[in-house]
């Protein structure tokens, strides 16, 4: 257990919580949920699920019919051939990190992974046992990697990429040209891709992000984890999945079978609705990200000692703070002590993370331009 990592933004909500009851005012930019509701037509569809008597166990690899929503919904979006008997239906986006690490990763594998990254890759890599190789993102390469220096960390032990695009912390997008490049570092090895592009509908950019399973002969060499916990405002529904070949369904599905049963049947149904329902929604959503993320990076990037890439995807901004001689984590923790505004220390994301904040803007503009004179008005004192 002492292996194992944790998420920092669950910690950091419970400490703002903690002053707002002693009555603080906080700004809660720390956790990575969108602020928005589950569009109406999926809650409803949930309702009727419970009232069609959708309560009941069922398979563990998820329902047929999710399963060939997902499939129909990825070989589109992703340009692929995949069938339902690829796909696996689990509780959140995060058992597609667990689950395959269980089943694939032995003592003494190695396993590159992005730092500044989502700390549950980290966390499980050590957990299993497994050597963690962490993959610098460069902020003057949009956070993608160095490629040369991915080049050198590939071993002949390394079972495993994990690519995340778009990313969590830094709202990079992996370009198109890196992910062509790294499929042919990877493709004659045995070794797989963990793809996590569960932010691949909260983009920026003209093109849809690239996923690497599309190039040839990757598909059966990766894994992409996707779910519908912030495309359609889901988090607390517990609903994700991957998309991988059948003898790893195999194995994840027999996990399930020992942890969870099955993913709820109810929610599973509105899942359905979810994928093939009207998706203005969740397009309105990713409109008003954009609104915010304009104005609060340009807000960020007006404080002295601030520097703010523009995310491409995702709802984080990610500045560099080093221009104000303040280490990360020092100045996470005083933003909150004393200016009431909830950040992360790039630092909760690896140690690769030092000289970043973390703000997720799943807040009201209002309350991003408040937290932007909150922190300048702090850093003046
Ligand atoms: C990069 C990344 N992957 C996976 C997840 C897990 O998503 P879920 O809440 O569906 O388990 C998150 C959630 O923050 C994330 O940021």
């Amino acid at each position: 257990m002492t292996r194992l990592g944790t998420e920092t933004a669950f910690e950091v909500l419970v400490r703002a919580r903690a002053l707002e009851a002693q009555g603080r005012s906080i700004i809660h930019l720390e956790i990575g949920e969108p602020d928005f509701d589950t569009p109406k037509h999926v809650v409803e569809a949930a309702k009727k699920a419970l009232d069609d008597g959708w309560t009941h166990y069922g398979p563990s690899q998820g329902q047929p019919e999710l399963r060939q929503a997902i499939a129909a919904y990825v070989n589109r979006t992703r340009g692929i051939q995949v069938g339902p008997e690829n796909v696996c239906v689990v509780p959140g986006g995060k058992p597609i990190i667990f689950f395959p690490m269980l089943a694939l990763l032995e003592p003494g594998d190695e396993v590159i992974y992005p730092n500044p990254g989502f700390p549950i890759y980290e966390s499980m890599i050590n957990f299993l046992g497994a050597k963690a190789v962490p993959m610098p993102l460069i902020e003057s390469r949009g956070f993608s990697f160095d490629l040369d220096m991915l080049r050198d960390r590939i071993t002949d032990k390394t079972k495993m990429l994990v690519l995340n695009s778009p990313q969590n912390p830094t709202g990079g997008v992996i370009p198109a040209e890196d992910i062509l490049a790294i499929a042919d570092m990877v493709r004659e090895r045995d070794m797989l891709i963990l793809s996590d592009e569960i932010y691949s509908r909260i983009i920026y950019t003209d093109e849809p992000p690239m996923s690497i399973s599309s190039l040839p002969g990757m598909l059966e060499k990766t894994i992409i984890l996707d779910g519908f916990s912030k495309t359609y405002a889901m988090t607390g529904w517990r609903m994700g999945y991957g998309v991988m070949p059948t003898w790893l369904v195999e194995a994840v599905s027999k996990l399930m079978v020992n942890s969870n049963s099955c993913t709820a049947s109810f929610t599973q149904r509105a899942g359905i609705a979810a994928l093939t329902g009207p998706q203005d929604d969740a397009e309105a959503m990713v409109a008003e990200f954009r609104r915010r993320r304009d104005a609060f990076c340009a807000g960020l990037n007006s404080i002295p000692g601030f520097r703010c890439p523009i995310p491409q995807g995702a709802f984080y901004a990610f500045p560099n703070i080093e221009g104000t001689g303040r280490k990360a984590k020092e100045l996470a923790d005083a933003l909150l002590a004393d200016a009431g505004v909830a950040a992360l220390s790039g630092t909760a994301f690896g140690d690769y993370g030092e000289g970043y904040l973390r703000f997720s803007y799943a807040n009201s503009l209002d309350n991003l331009m408040e937290a932007v004179e909150r922190i300048r008005k702090h850093l003046a004192s």
